[in-house]
């Protein structure tokens, strides 16, 4: 039972270690062009980029967008894990929190 107590505490850990790792990808991979805040660099804002805190789309369409890329995004599969992708998409969600 104790055993069973401790793997439970470990997952919780990861998951939420997971869930975290959104902020610094976003910073290291998306900044670039939807700024720090979200609201768009003035690069992002010359290609089209919209405020991303302001999103309709639901957690899996942003998960699709990254994925795929939309109009000048880049598509980001191959660059970054399915899991990273997932941080990513709940991350946004979220409003970048
Ligand atoms: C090279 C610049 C660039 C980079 C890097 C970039 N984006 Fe984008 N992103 C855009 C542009 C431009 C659009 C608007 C596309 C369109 O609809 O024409 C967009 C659109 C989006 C949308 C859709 C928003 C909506 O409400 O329609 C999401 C979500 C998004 N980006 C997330 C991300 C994430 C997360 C990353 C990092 C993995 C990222 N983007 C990296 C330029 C970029």
């Amino acid at each position: 039972m104790k055993r069973l107590a401790v793997t439970l505490a470990v997952l919780a850990a990861l998951a939420v270690a997971r869930a975290e790792d959104g902020a610094p990808l976003y910073a290291q991979k998306c900044a670039v062009c939807h700024g720090k805040d979200g609201k768009g660099s003035p690069v992002g804002l010359k290609m089209g980029a919209k405020d991303l805190t302001a999103t309709k789309l639901s957690e899996p369409e942003i998960a699709k967008v990254i994925e795929s890329g939309r109009g000048k995004m880049t598509a980001f599969k191959g660059k970054l894990t399915d899991a990273q992708i997932e941080s990513l998409a709940k991350y946004v969600k979220a409003g970048l929190k």
